[in-house]
């Protein structure tokens, strides 16, 4: 092989999808758990999947979203090498934080990085996107957010057009993780095909809110604008002690709660430490009520995105 050889890491942080009322359009990047994804030359064609990073996890490269994300970008690239893929998973899984989607940036980006970076951020995207339609469905509001940190819109798929937005400074988020596990094409199904008017209209007044709230700063207004009115109604049947969880997380305080991507996971808006804290005991103490362990965490929006650790 005439490339140096060499293995390379990436990682990618998970994601809050919709952020609410904007299903599939808006999504950001969450600071602390990362999924890492470290990809190495081989002298067979095809992705090999080492470890896939859970038990739980496909070894299978046509089931594993980074190997898939990784097949993608060899593909755009016109690579003809093979490589071997170990996922090390920060994030859980069927978590609603973004998982699969974190691995197939990190794969994609690791892949890239050790072709000498041929693909641009589109095609990064557009790889990613390959990878999440196979085994989530088509929406690349986790994906953009984990590639790109930040705050980012979807405004098309066809041609992919991603915006990052303004992140309010103030902005807090707690997470709240139920021990529940909830695939994503399972949680789109529950979807509705059709809504009522009124529910699109408030959902577009909702979603520009929290565009605008991106601008001023406003934390409250982004946590008022948090009021999903089409895929939360759908999907809270299937997420024990969640409207619990959200009754109790506003009691404490927070601005605004709902559904983290397909769920389980949910998340609250705050702006103040303290209250985040307090948020976080109340939904935890909501889901133990409901039967659920939970874990929480007070967290920011991550900025970064996917890294590069090694070349
Ligand atoms: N936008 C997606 C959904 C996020 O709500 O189904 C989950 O990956």
């Amino acid at each position: 092989m005439s490339e140096v050889a060499r293995r390379i890491t990436a990682s990618a942080p998970g994601g809050i999808g919709n952020i609410g009322p904007a299903l599939d359009v808006l999504g950001c990047a969450v600071a602390g758990a990362r999924d890492e994804i470290t990809v190495a030359w081989r002298d067979e064609p095809g992705v090999e999947v080492a470890d896939a990073g859970h038990p739980d996890l496909p070894r299978d490269a046509a089931r594993h979203t980074a190997a898939l994300a990784a097949a993608a970008v060899l593909r755009r690239a016109g690579a003809k090498h093979g490589l071997t893929l170990w996922c090390r998973k920060g994030l859980p899984l069927s978590g609603g934080q973004g998982g699969s989607a974190a691995s197939a940036v990190a794969g994609a980006v690791a892949t890239n990085a050790l072709l000498g970076n041929p693909l641009g951020t589109d095609a990064l995207l557009a790889s990613c996107l390959d990878a999440e339609s196979a085994v989530a469905g088509r929406h690349l509001d986790n994906i953009a957010a984990s590639l790109l940190g930040g705050i980012v819109l979807v405004r098309t798929l066809e041609p992919i057009e991603v915006i990052r937005l303004a992140v309010p400074t103030g902005l807090i988020l707690v997470l709240a993780h139920p021990a529940q596990r909830l695939m994503t094409l399972d949680s789109r199904r529950a979807l509705p095909e059709q809504v009522r008017r009124a529910d699109v209209i408030q959902q577009i007044g909702n979603a520009s809110a929290m565009v605008a709230a991106c601008y001023t700063g406003d934390v409250a207004l982004f946590g008022r604008a948090i009021d999903d009115r089409i895929a939360e109604p759908a999907r809270a049947p299937l997420l024990p002690g969640f409207l619990a969880a959200k009754r109790a997380a506003r009691d404490a305080g927070a601005y605004g709660v709902s559904i983290s991507g397909a769920g389980p996971s949910a998340f609250a808006v705050v702006a103040d430490d303290k209250i985040a804290h307090a948020v976080a005991t109340a939904m935890r103490d909501a889901y133990v009520a409901a039967g659920l362990e939970c874990a929480t965490r007070v967290t920011r929006v991550d900025r970064e995105g996917a890294i590069v650790h090694e070349k």
